[in-house]
């Protein structure tokens, strides 16, 4: 894919940037040994902090990863606790001593590019925190959906429209309007496609502040724009499926769901990405994996190297195979379906859902009916594919 690539920062990279722009966050150190958080913590005043994982993957307060701790002494064994430890196929390699905060309210905020639509979309809520994939789900109501012209932006009007329909107390909307704004700013000043601030709080003096945040980049405008986010890119602790596909040519980018994805191109893949999200909120909210371009020729080889990445990411549970046969038509594709399992063997263990369409179709389909292979799922269309794959994710 030559087209977008992505960089997702870690919680304290997004808690600078939200300082950058004016948006109201604690006081944050990162540690990388249990003495240095200790250290950080006295920085901090001595008080009340909380050690937290810097992982990129969400769901750290529920792993464990998010622990309170009264005095520098505690923040050391906290962070000894923390460090090392495994979030959702993560090491934890650093942490984050921040100031603690006392909550009233836990409140939820994104905008991101909705590639679908074209435009952007700003999310909220007056239910933040750890339970809003389940509210999502199971209330969708209660998170308010409001598109985002990009020409217009999020401006006084659009900010006061997001907060009302989010239902905010009357004496919050200013306040926290104000915040989103600046969050508005983060987005388009840093040319993220993400950012997300979860919980963002209402504390017991009565401050709108972030108290996490989740900031995704646009790496391709960042080589141009923002020399100092290549500053922000960390190769170590970089995914080692990410490279070991980056070796074998396959652009991958792990995300943080249970569906694995292949497609070939760019638009493809970004069009498999939305609707399997979507398609997952049917089956207990599960989500895309991964994003897999396995380009224009997607040989047994190609394929194998991208189900061998795919199939090796723990959080894994099934995959879905979406291929538009153009120069490499679909039997040649299909072939290379086969030809993968036959290469994985044992080590091929996930249910696989295949939709082909495109040069060759029929033959594609033969192929792969023929081969009968008991793991794999032939899918007529993709939302049917994308249904299916989530439904055995979920399973
Ligand atoms: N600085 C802080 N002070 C007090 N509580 C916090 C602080 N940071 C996080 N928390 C609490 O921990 C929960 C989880 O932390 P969060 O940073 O959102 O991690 P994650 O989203 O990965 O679980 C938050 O919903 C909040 O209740
Ligand atoms: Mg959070």
């Amino acid at each position: 894919m030559e087209g977008r690539s992505r960089v997702d920062l870690f919680e304290y990279q997004a808690r600078d940037i939200f300082e950058k722009h004016g948006v109201p966050v604690l006081g944050g150190v990162v540690a990388t040994t249990p003495e240095e958080a200790r250290a950080g913590a006295e920085k901090l005043g001595g008080g009340t902090v909380v050690v937290k994982a810097q992982v990129k993957t969400g769901g750290r307060g529920k792993a464990g990863g998010v622990k309170l701790a009264h005095s520098p002494a505690e923040a050391q064994e906290k962070a000894e606790e923390i460090l090392g430890m495994d979030i959702k196929g993560h090491t934890v390699h650093r942490v984050m001593i921040a100031q603690g905060a006392k909550i009233a309210e836990e409140f939820y905020f994104s905008v991101l590019l909705d590639r679908s639509n074209r435009n952007y979309l700003a999310m909220c809520s007056v239910e933040g925190g750890m339970e809003i994939e389940q509210l999502a789900v199971e209330r969708p109501e209660a998170l308010a959906k409001v598109a985002v012209d990009p020409i217009v932006g999020i401006d006084e009007a659009k900010a006061a429209e997001i907060v009302e329909t989010a239902g905010f107390a009357p004496e919050l909307q200013a306040p926290v309007a104000d915040v989103i704004r600046k969050l508005w700013t983060v987005f388009t000043a840093e040319d993220a496609t993400l950012v997300e601030v979860n919980p963002l709080v209402r504390t017991e003096d009565g401050a709108i502040v972030a108290l996490d945040g989740k900031v995704t980049l646009d790496e391709n405008a960042s080589e141009v724009r923002h020399p100092d986010h290549a500053e922000l890119e960390d190769a170590e602790s970089a995914d080692p499926l990410e490279a070991k596909a980056k070796a074998n040519g396959l652009n991958y980018v792990k995300l943080d769901g249970e569906v694995g994805i292949i497609g070939n191109g760019a638009g493809l893949v970004m069009s498999t990405l939305d609707v399997v999200a979507y398609a997952g909120e049917a089956h207990g909210g599960v989500k895309p994996a991964n994003f897999l371009d396995i380009g224009g020729g997607a040989n047994a080889k190609v394929m194998a190297n991208g189900l061998d990445v795919i199939l090796n990411d723990p959080q894994v549970k099934s995959v879905f195979v979406n291929v538009f046969g153009g120069i490499t038509a679909c039997d040649e594709v299909a072939k290379g379906i086969v030809g993968a399992l036959e290469i994985l063997g044992d080590e091929a263990t996930k249910p696989l859902v295949v939709r082909l369409d495109g040069n060759n179709v029929a033959l594609g389909r033969q192929i792969l009916a023929d081969a009968n292979h008991p793991l794999v799922t032939l899918a007529e269309t993709m939302d049917g594919g994308a249904d299916k794959a989530a439904e055995l994710a979920n399973a």
